[in-house]
């Protein structure tokens, strides 16, 4: 898995992944895995099963440290940072079982991931409003 981004040139991608290494004791489950993802772009990770692509979700969503690489968000090292830090930067993921706190509703859910979203400064004040455009 590697889609290397050409170096220099054009706008800054939003996500920068470079040589991005995870081992499980001496397995390699990512050996140098690189792509980047630009404002607009769509970007799907195909590959039969066990290939190391929720690995990668997981390394650059903060919930496994990688052991080598890098994590470039905006231009900035994001690799490494555990979730409750990366959320705040634009990153997040989803779960194929979703967890809805069920005794909210829709619009609860809505609000409470608006509320601890990227701008922890207007926490309380934008929620509400912010989950009315979504
Ligand atoms: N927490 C873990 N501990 C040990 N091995 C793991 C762990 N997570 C994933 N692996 C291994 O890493 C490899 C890649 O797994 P995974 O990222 O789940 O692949 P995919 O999502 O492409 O099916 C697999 O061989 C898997 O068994
Ligand atoms: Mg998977």
């Amino acid at each position: 898995m590697s889609r290397e981004g050409a170096s220099g040139v054009g706008p800054l991608p939003i996500l920068a992944v470079g040589r991005l290494v995870k081992r499980f004791g001496g397995f390699h489950a990512l050996d140098g895995v690189g792509f980047t993802l630009h404002a607009g772009e769509i970007l799907g990770l195909v590959g039969p099963n066990g290939s190391g692509k929720t690995t990668c979700i997981n390394v650059i969503s903060g919930i496994y440290r990688p052991d080598g690489g890098r994590v470039l968000l905006d231009g900035r090292p994001a690799g490494g940072l555990p979730s409750h830090r990366l959320v705040h930067l634009g990153i997040n993921r989803t779960f194929q079982v979703p967890k809805p706190f069920l005794a909210f509703t829709v619009r609860e859910n809505v609000e409470l991931a608006v509320a601890y979203g990227r701008d922890p400064t207007t926490r309380m004040s934008s929620s509400p409003s912010s989950a009315s455009r979504i």
